[in-house]
């Protein structure tokens, strides 16, 4: 799908479709008024039949419009003109989508720049979360199906008109980091949806290899077997990995800008259980197959690295995908057990399933290499964050206020949803144990969300950390089964603010 920023002459434009906004009480948008003066009041004739409200989600589509060469014009409801905001918008292009696509339509024009969405760089936004919420409504699980057929969109030409031509900047500099995100979600959600016979720890290490070809200039990409954690004393990650035969890989990847001299080094480390059985400690077998989607963390700290190298950031990015699979065997590591993490702390093992937890801690220790000024972990480390937050917002966890605040403000501005849940000192006592520094799933069965958190806390002293558990927001279930992505968008706002973009 190819996409363009353009400052058209509407009536003139040949295309299948023009879409333009209307407001509550159809009242038009500027756009809607152009080609409604261009077309000899043609529009506001047809909304005296009262089809269209101008509610949100509404739309009607229109043809043969005098004086306007476009074979249609889309018209779509936007609610109260003042009432936008980034998340309405999303939906009602959402809806648009749905309809150029039952339409089959392979060309189109979104005429909606003068929509306003955000006070301060409005073109910017308008221009972001269009690209993003239509390559989001077109994208397609790459199927693995007998048929060797895949379910396409039609749509594949998109111009963005931009009204005021003092804009057209800033829309390509939105056109430019859209894209670059949204391959970066897509990336995440490609990585995310394979099956995990495909998609296991050696998988994943090859794939952030390949980042190394992609970007030579940026990328160089060390992968860490299983024999080089026992050198190091990973022994929690290893034992998480014992039970079975995909051994666990830890991959590397470090992005930095050539000749840059900012030198902000930022870690990212993401959960990569490419399989979480949950080991000697099985889970049920109802759901299980979800826990293909136990990398996510992985997969979402994959895709942005790959904006970052798209975009050229002036940054230090570490991105670590902790590779490994959880499953029982004779080999299986046990409740019981006392491990020796690569810190020295150990940790009695009272269940095999809280296992992200002890691949992460050794991770995080590794990166102490780096002397990192921010370390982001991302997992779907528990079902219990799902409890608290369910499945539209992802928990925040922080040792770092700044920190806190600032993803907090890249969570709002991309309205990929985070809060942050306390990592109060009370909750230590939860995770000590008669024989070793640590147990591994703390004492009660409440607040399991915290407990894992405060867990990690202890191996994350030396530098400002948060830690974003995306159990509930990293797949949808059911019908929808799939990877979201998320929270691809928030680390991605995160590094551009921290590059001083917008
Ligand atoms: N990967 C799971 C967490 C999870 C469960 C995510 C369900 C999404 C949906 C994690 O490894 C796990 O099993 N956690 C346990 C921890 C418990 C044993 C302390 C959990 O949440 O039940
Ligand atoms: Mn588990
Ligand atoms: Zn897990």
């Amino acid at each position: 799908m190819n996409f363009f920023i353009k400052n058209s002459i509407l009536e003139k434009e040949q295309t299948d479709c023009i879409v333009i906004a209307i407001f509550e009480s159809c009242q038009l948008s500027d756009s809607a008024n152009y080609l409604d003066k261009c077309s000899n009041h043609y529009i506001t004739s047809l909304l005296q039949l009262n089809d269209i409200q101008g509610k949100i989600g509404d739309t009607l589509i229109l043809y043969n419009i005098p004086n306007v060469i476009s074979k249609r014009i889309l018209l779509i409801g936007c609610g109260k003109k003042n009432e936008l905001n980034k998340s309405n918008f999303k939906k009602i292009i959402k809806n648009s989508v749905e309809v150029l696509n039952k339409c089959s339509i392979k060309n189109v024009i979104y005429s909606v720049s003068e929509l306003i969405i955000d006070i301060q760089d409005n073109i910017y936004w308008i221009v972001r979360c269009l690209l993003l919420s239509i390559r989001e409504n077109t994208y397609k699980i790459c199927k693995i199906n007998s048929f060797k057929k895949n379910d396409v969109h039609h749509l594949y030409q998109v111009t963005i008109n931009i009204l005021i031509e003092h804009d057209l900047y800033n829309a390509q500099v939105s056109l430019k980091h859209a894209l670059a995100i949204s391959d970066a979600l897509i990336s995440a959600k490609n990585l995310s949806n394979l099956p995990p016979n495909i998609c296991n720890p050696l998988y994943l290490a090859n794939e952030a290899q390949k980042l190394h070809e992609k970007y030579p200039q940026n990328i160089t990409v060390e992968v860490i077997n299983v024999e080089e954690m026992k050198k190091l004393g990973m022994h929690a990650y290893v034992s998480v990995g014992n039970g079975s035969k995909n051994k666990p890989f830890m991959s590397v990847v470090k992005y930095s800008r050539k000749n840059s001299a900012d030198k902000k080094i930022i870690a990212l480390i993401g959960k990569g259980l490419t399989f979480d059985s949950g080991g000697i400690s099985i889970k049920p077998s109802a759901n299980m197959n979800y826990m293909k989607y136990d990398m996510c963390g992985a997969a979402a700290v994959y895709g942005t690295m790959i904006m970052a190298a798209e975009l050229n950031l002036p940054l230090t990015i570490i991105g670590i995908l902790s590779g490994c699979e959880n499953m029982p065997s004779g080999q299986a590591f046990r409740p019981g057990d006392v491990l020796t993490t690569m810190s020295g702390k150990t940790v009695e093992i009272l269940n095999t399933d809280a296992e992200g937890r002890l691949v992460l801690c050794d991770s995080l220790t590794y990166v102490r290499r780096f002397s990192p000024d921010i370390v982001i972990d991302i997992a779907t480390l528990t079902g219990a964050c799902v409890t608290a937050l369910g499945k539209s917002i992802s928990g925040l966890f922080s040792n770092n206020k700044n920190l806190e605040k600032q993803l907090y403000h890249a969570s709002q501005q991309t309205d990929d949803k985070i809060w942050s849940l306390p990592l109060d000192p009370e909750y230590q006592k939860e995770l000590t144990s008669h024989i070793a520094d640590l147990n591994n799933t703390g004492t009660s069965s409440q607040a399991g969300a915290i407990i894992a958190a405060c867990f990690l806390a202890n191996f994350t002293k030396q530098y400002k950390w948060a830690h974003l558990d995306i159990a509930g927001t990293a797949w949808r279930s059911n019908k929808d089964k799939g990877a979201t992505g998320r929270p691809v968008e928030l680390l991605c706002q995160f590094l551009l603010n921290q590059s001083n973009f917008y």
